[in-house]
């Protein structure tokens, strides 16, 4: 029997049937709603094959009512683990046994680890953006001043992650003010210091327009893009090329193209500049070190990913 390119909570009801005759076990997957667009599997799938692993990682279209019966049953047909993506990050906070505590402080999971009987959760996205960085601009940070835009989930984890780095400096900025400013009170604890500075030394809002945000750039070190202005080709930029200083780190977590529209201005202004495919790398290259416990082979994912994206 031939690999389905997507499976359902129907077959991990019988999977045994769905799965019989396949030269290895499924023993991984990716569950979201949508997933058939996952480049997980071929990431993960080469970096099995490269080790030596006698199974493989599959797609697994759960919808958000089916969620908790698809982690109950991956867990007792024998998966090693699964990736969570969109819509299921939040909502398996309260599903799995137990949640790591990093996990618990960002407040969303993406990888689930079966040991024991028991399932773990572990959000690998906030420390896959630090391995990103330091990968894309060999710097920590940790040691970086850093504008985040976009305060929605994935603005959220980032701005987490920088807080629980105690990065030296967080700028919030979001096109509705209040989300960040809420994220900003969610994050103050990790910037009040034992020196008479407030948290607002460290940690501010910003108004979303192009002057207000032009105005804190020079005191910044890395630009974050977390919005989805950018998934469609014909968004302009989130920050015009005419504001972007040559001293900048750019990131752009969007991987739909390599030069990205914010890349491109980026480059036009002389900056350093990434886009979003390193931070998918990584935080699949953590989760393959948690569900095997030994190191990833992370050029053949690279490669694996790049093929599989056409980037
Ligand atoms: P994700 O999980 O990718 O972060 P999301 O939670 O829907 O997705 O958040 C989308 C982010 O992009 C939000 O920060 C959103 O701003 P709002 O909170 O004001 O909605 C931001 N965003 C979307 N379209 C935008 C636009 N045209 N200009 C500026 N920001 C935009």
């Amino acid at each position: 029997m031939e690999e389905k390119n997507v499976y359902t909570l129907e077959d991990l009801r019988d999977w045994k049937t769905a799965t019989a005759g396949l030269e290895k076990p499924i023993r991984l997957a990716v569950f979201g709603d949508p997933v058939e667009h996952s480049a997980s599997p071929l990431m993960h799938n080469a970096a099995l094959e490269q080790m030596g692993q006698a199974y493989r990682y599959a797609r697994v279209h759960v919808k958000p009512d089916e969620l908790e019966e698809a982690i109950k049953l991956a867990g007792e047909n024998d998966f090693l683990g699964v990736n969570l993506t969109l819509p299921h990050k939040n909502s398996a906070l309260r599903l799995v046994g137990e949640v790591d505590d990093q996990a618990r402080k960002l407040g969303a999971i993406n990888t689930v680890l079966f040991e024991h009987g028991e399932s773990i959760g572990f959000n690998t996205d906030g420390p896959g953006f630090v391995r990103a960085i330091r990968s894309e601009f060999y710097v920590d940070v940790k040691d970086l001043r850093v504008l985040v835009l976009g305060a929605g989930g994935a603005g959220r984890a980032i701005a987490v992650q920088c807080a629980l780095e105690r990065c030296a400096g967080l700028i919030l900025a979001n096109r509705t003010l209040e989300k960040a400013e809420r994220l900003a009170q969610e994050v103050a604890p990790y910037f009040e210091s034992e020196r008479l500075e407030g948290p607002g030394d460290r940690l501010q809002v910003v108004p979303w327009t192009n002057d207000r945000i032009a105005a804190v750039l020079g005191s910044v070190d890395l630009v974050v893009n977390a919005t989805s202005v950018g998934l469609r080709r014909s968004d302009p930029p989130v920050l015009p090329a005419a504001i972007l200083l040559p001293h900048l780190m750019v990131y752009d977590t969007i991987y739909v193209q390599r030069l990205t529209r914010l890349c491109m201005a980026a480059q036009e202004a002389g900056a350093r500049w990434a886009n979003g495919f390193s931070m998918l790398l990584w935080q699949g290259v953590l989760a393959l070190e948690i569900w095997l416990d030994r190191d990833a082979p992370v050029e053949v994912m690279r490669q694996a990913l790049k093929e599989t994206l056409g980037v």
